[in-house]
């Protein structure tokens, strides 16, 4: 078929299978470029088909050779549908870790389940024995709790009062004023639930309990906290709850590993567009301004030469993994640093449907938007009859 894209709000529906190619082929060899990585050699990744989970499973397995399992909730394609964009990410991850002959199988399913965590463990125990790096980099909307069976939803929305500032709609370029009002009790449970650290525990508790966890093994995942800008929706806000609890488990992780020599980490990570943070009203303003000026300023990264950076320059040095106040690890630190910040309140200030163009990267929002669905890539034919059942080879 003909695949373009079709938007419905801030979601596409379509997928392109050739460009989330090209974005796999440019992640491997961004971290080629960059030398090895002296890193873990069987990786468990938890959210492995878009964002930053696949650029940890493409640095994991391209920087150090390492054996990877991705787990992922994605979309086969089906008679006249494309699938969803990680699931044509995942399949051109596997088609290239298997051409370099590295070790690479996938799963598909619900990861807040205990099905899909002990279908995990079959795997390793199968294959690879154990795993010395687990990635956990979910993002979900909403988690089927394993104990109760009760579907909780998370919601974005500030804490205490109503929450008032500029956003854009970064389709149209349209800059306005929009309100959020505030969370109930029961919207920070359910955010907590399940963007927090639950699942991850279960998981480690899980893997540890199998025996599928090698001495000295890892685990990091995913944090943000960004500027006082966004702070009413984003740190200050519900899904900042959760990032607390998610930070405050790795701590009891890393106790509960202590007899395996094992540790965990958060990782504090850039803003960058992905599917998730496009539905966050103010973010993408932000993020347009923090491109222009950090893009300006050559300190501009995605996700792959964020994690690249974790793994060389944070977690994998040889020494010990350098650490802020709180125990985090921090690769937002070009992000926030006071010259970025200065430059981005002012120029958010400034900010409205006149200028934005020009004095944000909303070209550059948009690129890596349609990007994260395989449009927009120079060396693809968007015109060419494309063949969208494309398979994961993994997985039958
Ligand atoms: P993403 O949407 O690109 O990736 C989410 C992954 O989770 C995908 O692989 C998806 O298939 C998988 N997934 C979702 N629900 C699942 C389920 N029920 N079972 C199995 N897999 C499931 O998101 P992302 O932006 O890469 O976010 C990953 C982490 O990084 C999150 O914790 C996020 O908060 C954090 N983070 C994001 C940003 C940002 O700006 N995007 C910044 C800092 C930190
Ligand atoms: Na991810």
């Amino acid at each position: 078929m003909i695949i373009e894209p079709r938007m419905r709000g801030f979601i596409c529906l379509t997928a392109h299978p050739e460009g989330a190619a090209q974005n796999v082929k440019q992640q491997i060899a961004y971290v080629k470029s960059k030398g090895e990585i002296n890193g873990a050699k069987k990786v468990l990744v938890i959210g492995a088909s878009t964002g930053f989970g696949l650029s940890s499973r493409i640095t994991s397995a391209f920087g150090s050779n390492a054996a990877t399992i991705g787990v992922f909730f994605e979309k086969p394609a089906s008679e006249g549908k494309t699938a969803s964009p990680g699931w044509y990410n995942s399949a051109a991850f596997e088609k290239e870790a298997h051409a370099a002959g590295l070790y690479a199988k996938s799963i598909n399913g619900d990861a807040f389940s205990k099905e899909v965590k002990q279908e995990v463990i079959d795997l390793i125990k199968a294959d690879l024995g154990q795993v010395d790096l687990i990635v956990y980099s979910l993002a979900s909307p909403v988690r089927m709790h394993p104990e109760t069976g009760v579907l909780h939803r998370s919601a974005l929305k500030p804490i205490g009062q109503t929450f008032s500032n500029k956003t854009v709609d970064f389709h149209t370029g349209k800059v306005s004023e929009v309100s959020i009002a505030p969370a109930v009790e029961e919207d920070i449970e359910n955010t907590v639930t399940v963007m927090g650290g639950e699942d991850w525990a279960m998981w480690i508790d899980a893997l540890k309990a199998a025996g599928v966890l090698a001495d000295g093994a890892l685990t990091v995942a995913y944090s943000y906290i960004g500027p006082s800008l966004t702070e009413a929706v984003y740190r200050k806000g519900t899904i900042g709850r959760a990032k607390d609890h998610l930070e405050a488990t790795a701590f009891e992780i890393t106790d509960k590993l202590k007899d395996i020599h094992g540790k965990a980490y958060v990782s504090v990570n850039k803003a960058l567009v992905t599917q998730a943070s496009s539905a966050i009203p103010v973010i993408p303003l932000y993020i347009s301004l923090l491109y222009k000026t950090m893009k300006e300023m050559g300190l501009h990264e995605g996700t792959i030469e964020q994690i690249q950076r974790l793994y060389a320059e944070r977690l994998y040095t040889g020494g010990d993994v350098p650490l802020d106040d709180k125990g985090r690890i921090r690769i937002d630190d070009w992000e926030m640093r006071d010259d970025v910040q200065a430059k981005v309140a002012e120029l958010w200030k400034e900010a409205d449907t006149d200028n934005l163009a020009q004095i944000g990267d909303l070209e550059g929002y948009r690129k890596d938007f349609y990007n994260l669905f395989g449009f927009d890539y120079s060396n693809v034919d968007y015109k060419a009859d494309t063949n969208e059942m494309v398979n994961v080879e993994s997985i039958k």
